[in-house]
């Protein structure tokens, strides 16, 4: 998708993924999206993988686990964690659970499945398509208008993207075939699902944005919304007055150090717009003047809002 983005059309997808490098602010950009979908009337479900709980820390909220619990308003947040997605797979297709605990022995869960590589990611996104579809497809209304997922760093999100290809080749008939087709008609339909890449103004997340839009977009061939450039030095000073201080002279290491970064963010706010003329950058500024999560949160939402509707705060 080239061009820009309308905060309506976005609106309209069932599954936005946020990903990004390590450290670069996925967990709070999903809390701003989360917040946002909520305040425009949306029922969100937000979703942590890999057993981790950013999300419920970031929103202070209890008890979060694998079933969906509501915590605020329009927002809910559930945990996915490979274990209780295994026993929930595999029960719906065995149906009875004392073959279930004969089998598998709660104790080798884990082992079983670190052993078999791609099976957690496979576990995980299949729980995340349940997220989505389930009710459509027993004919009910869906329990949630937009299930957002705070991805793991690039890595693993691309295997959680690109799994279900790997089960449609390597498996022949079944419903395991039949599960990765499900999941792989949900995230390659760009009606459905987005994915939302954050990166900071600095060379290697730069880079590695632009390699990980490629790969999103040709390896996991799923659509790529906005890409959210994250921690911009706020702009204190405009242009003139930082040219200003730079003839100047002005011999002040505080200056000099806003002036580096502010030059910083300026420079890889161009360099990333340059190597990614198709997609729509919005630029996030480093929140200074709170250190509480939900309140960077809750600005970066307020930024995102005005960006993709043009209406400043
Ligand atoms: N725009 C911002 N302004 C100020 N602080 C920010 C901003 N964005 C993120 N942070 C802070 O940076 C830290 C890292 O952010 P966050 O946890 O969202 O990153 P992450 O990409 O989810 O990290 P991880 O890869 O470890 O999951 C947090 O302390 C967060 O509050
Ligand atoms: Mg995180």
């Amino acid at each position: 998708m080239t061009g820009t983005w309308e905060l309506n059309g976005l609106l309209q997808r069932r599954l936005w993924i946020v990903t990004g490098k390590g450290g670069v602010g996925k967990t709070t950009v999903a809390a701003a999206l989360g917040l946002l979908a909520a305040r425009q009337g949306l029922k969100v479900l937000m979703v942590e993988t890999h057993g981790l709980t950013h999300l419920a820390e970031l929103f202070e909220a209890e008890g979060v686990s694998y079933e969906p619990k509501a915590f605020k308003n329009g927002l809910s947040l559930a945990r996915i964690d490979p274990e209780p997605a295994f026993q929930e797979y595999v029960l719906r297709q065995v149906k009875f659970e004392f073959l279930y605990n004969a089998v598998f022995n709660n104790k080798y869960v884990r082992h079983f499945i670190d052993a078999a590589p791609g099976l957690a990611e496979l576990l995980t996104v299949g729980k995340i398509w349940a997220f989505v579809e389930d009710e459509a497809r027993r004919g009910k209304k869906p329990l949630f208008d937009l299930v957002i997922v705070d991805a793991p760093s690039t890595g693993h999100s691309l295997s959680l993207l690109t799994v279900p290809q790997v089960v449609v080749d390597a498996v022949r008939v079944g419903p395991l075939k039949n599960n990765a087709q499900q999941i792989l008609a949900l995230i390659r339909d760009p009606q459905k699902t987005l994915t939302w890449l954050v990166t900071l103004p600095e060379e290697m997340p730069v880079n590695e944005a632009v390699e990980m839009d490629e790969k999103l977009e040709l390896q996991a061939k799923v659509g790529v919304g906005p890409v959210l450039l994250n921690s911009l030095w706020p702009q204190i000073l405009g242009a003139d007055s930082l040219q200003d201080l730079k003839k100047a002279k002005v011999d002040n290491p505080m200056l000099h150090l806003y002036r580096q970064r502010a030059e910083q963010s300026a420079y890889y706010r161009d360099r990333l717009r340059e190597r990614l003329p198709s997609r729509q950058v919005l630029d996030l500024s480093l929140v200074y003047q709170t250190k509480h999560p939900l309140r960077i949160a809750e600005s970066l939402s307020e930024s995102i809002r005005a960006q993709l509707t043009g209406v400043r705060p």
